[in-house]
């Protein structure tokens, strides 16, 4: 299997050197379009590094490497204008997420798409890790009756990467609806087995992060190292992570501001799916240590299900009989087991041209347009209806 890959930075090669691998062992880099070569090349295997060739553009590699698979790991500001071009063929895609930043972008790739025979496997792991899809099995058999609640929190324990990594240049991930709550607005339209129709939002900036510290300053340079919380040494003293590294000052003006936009220190949205339920979804990016949780409790008249995946665990409450169910799920998988799953769809799309993945283009989309309306919503302080695909 020969993979072509555009954007061969940390994430993809992570997904392409673990779960792919792991699945399909003979796989072959052969193609990557990248302009930082050396940056892309220490992350080569050394059999790679012999075999890859480095192309300028994405046409060129698939004319000339021929790839069986083509991977799309930018950041994501060039997720929709190189889907756009892998739209043109018939050779299985993975593409990172969130598919697109803008109205715009959306727009354009649910064009490039409509009569596209590229299948593409969206790099959503929630949704199809099995805690997610076990639960998705139990909704359809029935265990709450018609889904008509939902509640789901996202309390992140490493938020200081989104201010101290390139996660804090806000031209490129445009907030953390997109970044981070995509993934979650997924799920949750794929657990009530309905599209979001309307959001209503509310965001909080720079309450904690982001300030008026200089450009470029790094914790090795500033004279607060002694007393900031933040600082390598504070961090390991108190044990609050997420790395103890020098690092990037996650008070500076380069975390941006309210003008030019910034990513949100914690975001919520009301949501109203299709289907006529409401539910809930709540992000919250300073939290530390074990006050990690990421999970949803959704409820019909019939039952209740509830599950965290830091917990690895399902809860099941039948409201009319009296009986209650705890199910374990195993610990220690990458992205709670998910990136595998996402692998698995890749490599069955390859092999098997009538194969359907579980993250389409479709479901990248829906989940845009739902982030972006929600960023209306913060911004104007109304509710906002969501665009749909197709519509
Ligand atoms: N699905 C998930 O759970 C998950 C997890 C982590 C990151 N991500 C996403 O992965 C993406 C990449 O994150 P990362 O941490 O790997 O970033 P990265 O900076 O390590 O990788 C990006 C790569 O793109 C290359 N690049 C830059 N300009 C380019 C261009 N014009 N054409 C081709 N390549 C170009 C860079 O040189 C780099 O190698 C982000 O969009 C992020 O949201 C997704």
């Amino acid at each position: 299997m020969k993979i072509g890959v555009v954007g061969f930075g940390r994430r993809i090669s992570g997904v392409i050197y673990g779960p792919v691998k792991e699945l399909a062992p003979d796989i072959r880099i052969t193609g990557i379009v990248d302009p930082d070569e050396k940056g892309a090349r220490s992350r080569l295997s050394e059999q790679d590094s012999k075999e890859a060739v480095f192309y300028k553009t994405l046409g060129e590699m698939v004319r000339k490497a021929k790839p069986d698979a083509l991977f799309i790991g930018t950041r994501c500001n060039l997720h929709t204008p190189y889907a756009i071009q892998a739209a043109r063929y018939d050779i299985p895609l993975f593409l990172e997420k969130p598919v697109a930043i803008s109205m715009q972008q959306a727009v354009s790739l649910e064009k490039a798409f409509e009569k596209s025979k590229c299948r593409v496997v969206v790099s959503f792991p929630l949704r199809v890790s099995p805690l997610c899809s076990f639960t998705r099995e139990r909704i359809e058999e029935g265990a709450v009756g018609e889904p008509v609640h939902i509640m789901a929190w996202n309390y992140v324990s490493y938020g200081t990467v989104y201010w101290e990594q390139e996660y804090r240049n806000y031209k490129i991930t445009q907030g953390l609806f997109l970044q981070k709550g995509t993934h979650d607005l997924d799920y949750m339209m794929y657990l009530m087995g309905s599209p979001i129709v309307k959001v209503g939002a509310m965001a909080t900036f720079m309450k904690i992060f982001g300030g008026k510290k200089p450009s470029g300053l790094v914790c090795s340079k500033c004279k607060e190292a002694e007393t900031c919380l933040e600082s390598p040494a504070n961090r390991k003293r108190n044990r609050s992570g997420p790395h103890e590294k020098d690092h990037p000052c996650i008070y500076s003006v380069d975390c941006g501001s309210l003008k030019t936009g910034t990513n949100e220190d914690t975001s919520s949205a009301v949501v109203e799916f299709a289907s006529g339920a409401h539910g809930v979804y709540t992000q919250v990016f300073f939290t530390r240590r074990d006050a990690h949780a990421r999970g949803s409790t959704l409820s019909g008249y019939m039952g209740t299900l509830g599950f965290d995946w830091y917990k690895n665990q399902l809860n099941y409450t039948r409201h009319h009989e009296p009986f209650s169910d705890t199910v374990n799920t195993d610990p220690g998988m990458n992205h709670f087991g998910g990136d595998l799953e996402l692998a698995r769809d890749l490599v069955k799309l390859v092999k098997d041209s009538r194969f359907k993945s579980r993250t389409p283009i479709e479901t990248g989309l829906a989940s845009v347009y739902t982030c972006l309306a929600a960023k209306e919503s913060y911004l104007k302080g109304r509710f906002v209806k969501v665009r749909q695909v197709g519509q």
